[in-house]
């Protein structure tokens, strides 16, 4: 299936540059915008990358023009800085996002796949986590996201836009060749956080809360390769391209959830070495439980994981770490 020409917003990021390589061993048309807050130019090789906010009036003026298909993954995403900084998530993520979204329509942009979050759910009522669960979000982060999903949904309903909103859960590795992976600064995810308390005298990581109601007292999350992550943006296009959707939802993960402490087990296992950590109280805004259910999306786009094994996805993000212990720098 062929998509046009594709804009991928954040595309320099730790998601978007898997999505880029994706896209490219597809041989798809694509270019990049990222303002590089948290992206890496070596991260997409020679995919031609404007450095610009994916809102600024410059890059409004023209950087649209013969889009067919838009990847809307630019966004601030901490959980923790969104309960502090609202505002910077509001301006972010819903204020500049729907100003692309209106200059995508006026461009006559035919379809876009959002990067869209397990946030929007809030605290679950059952689990595994289907699409029609409640959307009650926690936090300001999970907030924005599902208003630019209802914006999508509007869209549509008033002028045919087509979109894909995909909530990822957490996504976690790097690519199996070990050339790209994450790299945030500051880095908040646990498995980059935990490889690096295995390093010798490496400050201990700490634990958010033990005291939740789960097996072991601590967060239970669903890891989902971000090779997977990328191949439903490939799926998530053509679905677009051949007009099979309208505006649709789609949950990503594995549909297994893994306490802190299993994935702490797990580092172990990976890297033959026990990760420094230590108790901190709970931080506001985190459910206990995020365990997906992605039924819809393998029933709908054919999507399944090729990488569902946490060891797995654990071994891709040491190759990475191993290669590039400073990250990209
Ligand atoms: N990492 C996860 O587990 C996870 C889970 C659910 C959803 N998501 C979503 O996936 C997307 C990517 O997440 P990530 O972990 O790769 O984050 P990331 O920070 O690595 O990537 C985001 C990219 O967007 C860029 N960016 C941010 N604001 C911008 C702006 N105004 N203009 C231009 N570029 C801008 C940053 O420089 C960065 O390269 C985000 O939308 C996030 O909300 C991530």
């Amino acid at each position: 299936m062929k998509t046009g020409k594709v804009l991928v917003t954040g595309g320099a990021g730790y998601i978007g540059s898997h999505i880029v390589r994706e896209l490219n061993d597809a041989r798809r048309d694509l270019r990049i915008v990222d303002d590089l807050s948290q992206g890496h130019r070596a991260a997409v090789g020679d995919t031609p990358l404007t450095v610009a906010g994916f809102a600024d009036a410059e890059f409004l003026d023209g950087g649209l023009d013969g889009v067919d298909y838009l990847v809307h993954m630019a966004a601030f995403c901490e959980v923790g800085e969104s309960m502090n900084a609202p505002a910077k998530y509001y301006a972010n993520n819903l204020t500049a996002s729907l100003a692309l979204l209106e200059a995508a329509r006026r461009a006559g942009v035919r379809g876009i796949v959002f990067s869209s979050t397990a946030a929007v759910y809030g605290e679950p009522e059952s689990t595994p986590i289907d699409e029609d669960h409640p959307q009650r979000p926690t936090n300001p982060y999970g907030e924005t996201k599902l208003a630019f999903e209802r914006a999508l949904r509007w869209y549509h309903e008033a002028h045919g836009l087509r979109s894909v909103a995909l909530r990822y859960f957490n996504a976690a590795g790097a690519h199996p060749d070990g050339s790209i992976g994450e790299d945030h600064a500051p880095e908040t995810h646990l498995i980059p956080r935990l490889l690096r308390a295995t390093e010798q005298g490496a400050e201990p990581m700490s634990i958010f809360g033990n005291d939740y109601e789960t097996r072991d007292g601590t967060c239970v999350r669903d890891y989902v390769h971000v090779c997977d992550l990328a191949r439903a943006h490939v799926r998530a296009l053509d679905a677009l391209a051949e007009e099979r959707v309208g505006a649709e939802a789609f949950n990503l993960g594995n549909g297994e959830g893994f306490s802190v402490l299993e994935v702490v087990d797990h580092v172990e296992r990976v890297t033959g070495r026990r990760p420094a950590t230590t108790s901190a109280p709970r931080r506001a805004g985190d459910p206990a439980t995020l365990v997906a259910s992605s039924e819809r999306i393998a029933r709908q786009l054919g999507w399944s994981a090729g990488h569902p094994e946490l060891g797995e996805i654990i071994e891709t993000a040491w190759r990475w770490y191993r290669a590039h212990p400073s990250g990209y720098s």
